[in-house]
């Protein structure tokens, strides 16, 4: 069951406004007690809603003929039953001094992924513990997740302090003990509160049982604490959700605000392309609006025609996130399946959703001490530090910066499920690095060229005849006026790439490399004819996702056994008596295709044949003489 909706209309009613804040502790702590309680005395519950409170208190409740508070908010049926909570959920309700969005986020050890959810939204943390129990190594990790997530004002309720007969004594060790840990974390303000959310002490009413107590209760703190939540204050971000384009005279980009404002009349900035433009309009749901601020759901309509599709971030062009395919992070780890370095992901971040790798984990957490440590692995929950590459660039900023475009998930490729939540530290290899919005672009020089620049993807054993094929193709090109480039591994190999080898991680880097160079040629309109090895299908994977819709993988099938006689080099000679140690097809495996665009069997033709089929097959892509802006949005 819900309670009220929450409307930014009762928010605005209240003269202290709206403060978010979620609820978290270990299972058993009271958590879903306390916030039924809250709503209970502030009289946020409909009659309706109690008359099937009391129904089920009776039927499922632990507090025999008393109303259970806990049922009003463990709303899933199926976690009434096993009695843990299991969801994320968000409750409205209002004093006359203040609004509140709680976020009742669930206590069991493998639930921490919804407690980043539900923090990445809220200003303030209420921390429960158990004055039986002391801190639990569940209490200090959710601390420190509701640190990394940003949130600077804790409270720290000490509940069930009836059970230790409202002893003093009991609950300042509890938070002597909280402070030291604490330390660290960054909280401005941290208020211990001892309460009973069974029997209402101190959460709403000042409790009779625990005169020692000085300080406010837990809604009276709630009520007057001051937090810094003005989003508005930051850079505008807004990521594009929808390039809306209704009619040929209306263009406007869609989504919600993410931090800061922007106003009509002003500059704002793609934040990949580097293209600006002024916002011309900004129309919502009730019309046309001078301006827009944090949390407004908008379309801006731009002055010039520029491209900014889904996934795309507008930002203010004095403070544009980085853009950039390699950063640090800061991870909370939510498989079951410990994460190694390595693995690949989609990575989604605003609107955007990108292939990923955690590339190195350089440390993780050690939640009792706060140290991090070396680590070869993280486990379910563990909060690591991490590197990540991304195959196309993603605008990000620190997640200190700004909460929205700081944030991203790791979403488990096979399974769809999320397994990450992660908070961006620091960008690399792009940082204050921008592209410049050219006049110029690809569409342009393509146009002049009239031809749709593709990318032709040769790849196949050493020997198999892929430098062959791909020059004959390239020459049946340019005799009928296309404007081509052919480059292959041993071009690479003597110039840019001299410092790359034949292990994994250097053809990794070597397929990396050889696609930025493709990629621009692309940008320069040109058909682009690779011939590489190319032996890892995760490499030419990255490619694909790289490069979009204008990557053609060409897998030139040619066995082993012919390849080695033909052993144009005389490498296949060398490699069978021992003088070359990685070479693709003796000592390391070729990774064949699963699912190429075209498939040239050796057998079947002579390499004059072979190019036919290729040029027949990219013929009738290079023709369309504009690029795609899916095409140009893979940049
Ligand atoms: S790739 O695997 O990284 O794509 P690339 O295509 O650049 O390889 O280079 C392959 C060329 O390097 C081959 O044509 C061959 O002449 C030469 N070569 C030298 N050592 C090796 C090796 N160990 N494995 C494969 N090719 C090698």
């Amino acid at each position: 069951m819900n309670a009220l909706t929450p409307t930014k209309a009762a928010a605005a009613e209240t003269p202290h406004g709206l403060l978010r804040f979620l609820t978290c502790g270990s299972v058993d702590d009271g958590k879903s007690t306390l916030i039924g309680r809250l709503l209970y005395d502030t009289k946020a519950i409909l009659e309706d809603q109690m008359t099937a409170l009391e129904k089920d208190s009776r039927r499922h409740g632990t507090t025999g003929e008393a109303v259970d508070l806990a049922l009003l908010v463990d709303g899933l049926e199926a976690e009434r039953e096993q009695g843990i909570t299991i969801d994320v959920a968000y409750r409205f309700f209002a004093t006359p001094r203040r609004s509140f969005i709680v976020a009742d986020t669930p206590g069991h050890e493998q639930y921490t992924r919804n407690m980043a959810t539900g923090a990445s939204n809220s200003d303030l943390a209420v921390l429960l513990v158990d004055a039986r129990k002391g801190l639990l190594t569940q209490t200090r990790r959710h601390a420190v997740i509701a640190s990394l997530l940003g949130i600077r004002h804790v409270v720290l309720a000490v509940n069930k302090i009836d059970l230790v007969g409202f002893d003093e004594a009991t609950f300042r060790a509890i938070v002597a003990d909280f402070e030291a840990f604490a330390e660290p974390l960054g909280f401005r303000t941290i208020e211990a509160i001892p309460l009973s959310a069974r029997f209402g002490d101190n959460v709403t009413e000042p409790s009779a049982s625990m005169p020692w107590h000085d300080g406010p209760t837990l809604l009276g703190h709630l009520e007057r604490v001051e937090v810094e939540a003005d989003r508005t204050v930051q850079p505008f971000r807004m990521p594009v959700q929808l390039g809306n384009r209704p009619n040929l005279d209306f263009r406007g980009f869609s989504g919600t605000v993410a931090s800061g404002r922007v106003a009509v009349g002003e500059e704002v900035v793609i934040a990949s392309s580097g293209h600006t433009s002024r916002v011309a309009r900004i129309v919502t749901f009730d019309g046309d609006r001078a301006e827009a601020a944090a949390g407004d759901a908008v379309t801006i309509v731009l002055a010039d025609e520029v491209d900014a599709p889904r996934g795309e971030v507008l930002a203010a062009p004095k403070a544009r996130p980085a853009h950039t395919t390699r950063f640090r992070a800061r991870l909370v780890w939510m498989a079951a399946e410990p994460l190694k370095p390595g693995r690949g992901f989609l990575l989604k971040t605003g609107a955007r959703t990108v292939p990923a790798t955690v590339s190195q984990l350089a440390a993780a957490l050690d939640v009792e001490t706060y140290a991090d440590r070396a680590a070869d692995e993280l486990p379910l929950n563990g909060i690591g530090l991490v590197e990540v590459e991304t195959g196309a660039p993603v605008s990000l900023d620190p997640y200190a910066d700004n909460r929205e475009t700081g944030a991203f998930i790791l979403i488990d490729r096979f399974a769809n499920t999320t397994v990450a939540a992660g908070m961006v530290t620091e960008t690399l290899g792009g940082g204050n690095v921008y592209r410049h919005g050219f006049d110029v672009d690809r569409a342009s020089r393509a146009g002049l060229k009239h031809q749709r620049p593709v990318l032709l993807w040769f790849t196949g054993l050493p020997g198999s005849g892929k430098s062959t094929i791909a020059n004959l193709v390239e020459r049946r090109l340019a005799a009928i006026g296309r404007h081509t480039m052919l480059i292959d591994g041993d071009a690479l190999r003597i110039g840019l790439n001299t410092d790359l080898g034949f292990d994994a991680a250097s053809r990794a880097e070597n397929i990396r490399r050889a696609g930025e160079v493709a990629s621009l040629m692309l940008e320069a309109g040109l058909v682009v004819l690779c011939a590489f090895v190319s032996p890892f299908r995760a490499d030419r994977e990255r490619l694909r996702e790289r490069i979009g819709a204008d990557f053609v993988e060409v897998f030139v099938d040619t066995p082993v056994e012919i390849c080695a006689e033909r052993d144009p080099k005389g490498l296949y000679a060398r490699a069978k008596a021992g003088g070359i140690k990685d070479f693709t097809g003796i000592g390391q495996d070729y990774e064949a295709p699963l699912a190429a665009d075209l498939v040239l069997h050796a057998g079947e033709g002579s390499p004059e044949q072979l190019a036919g089929q290729v040029l027949t097959f990219v013929e009738p892509l290079i023709a369309g003489d504009r690029p795609t802006s899916e095409d140009s949005a893979a940049l």
